[in-house]
């Protein structure tokens, strides 16, 4: 059976944790699809953020793991895109509850505010969490524009 294909980018304030997340998604069963950055020169994070969100929008991957040095700036760029619910989680917590009540689908993390070791208690929780659905859908429903 094939596996699940999760994309994955930064910028370069976040290519190192992106580098060490893709052994932690393989390990929870995902294929990874790395959409760069590929080095630690200097990028811009609009690029990566549309790069996860047009791969989510296209069915490309069905879940994407976006990495800046805050997570604002990816996240603020993956949501531009139809269909695409970027959490900017800080924890394991905030993951889990992004996935019960927002059924995000891109967790984007701040490779400058949180360390690795919190980076993959998030990626655990937020990949081993499901939606809840009952008044969250309602909620959810609402975010798409018409
Ligand atoms: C890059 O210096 C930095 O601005 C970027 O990684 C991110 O934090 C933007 O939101």
């Amino acid at each position: 059976m094939s596996r699940e294909i999760v994309a994955i980018a930064a910028d370069h304030g976040g290519y190192e944790m992106k580098e060490l997340l893709k052994a932690d998604l393989d390990g929870l069963g995902f294929d990874v699809l790395d959409l760069g950055t590929n080095n630690a020169d200097s990028v811009d994070y609009p690029d990566f953020g549309h790069a996860i969100g047009e791969a989510i929008a296209n069915s490309q991957a069905r879940y994407g793991v976006a990495i800046c040095g805050s997570g604002i700036g990816i996240s603020i760029a993956a949501n531009r895109h139809a269909n695409v619910r970027a959490a900017l989680c800080h924890d394991g917590l905030t993951a889990k509850l992004s996935r019960q009540h927002n059924n995000a689908n891109v967790l984007a993390l701040g490779a400058r505010i949180i360390g690795i070791e919190t980076a993959r208690d998030a990626v655990s929780a937020f990949f081993t969490t499901d939606f809840e659905g009952g008044r969250h859908e309602r909620r959810v429903d609402k975010i798409e524009l018409p």
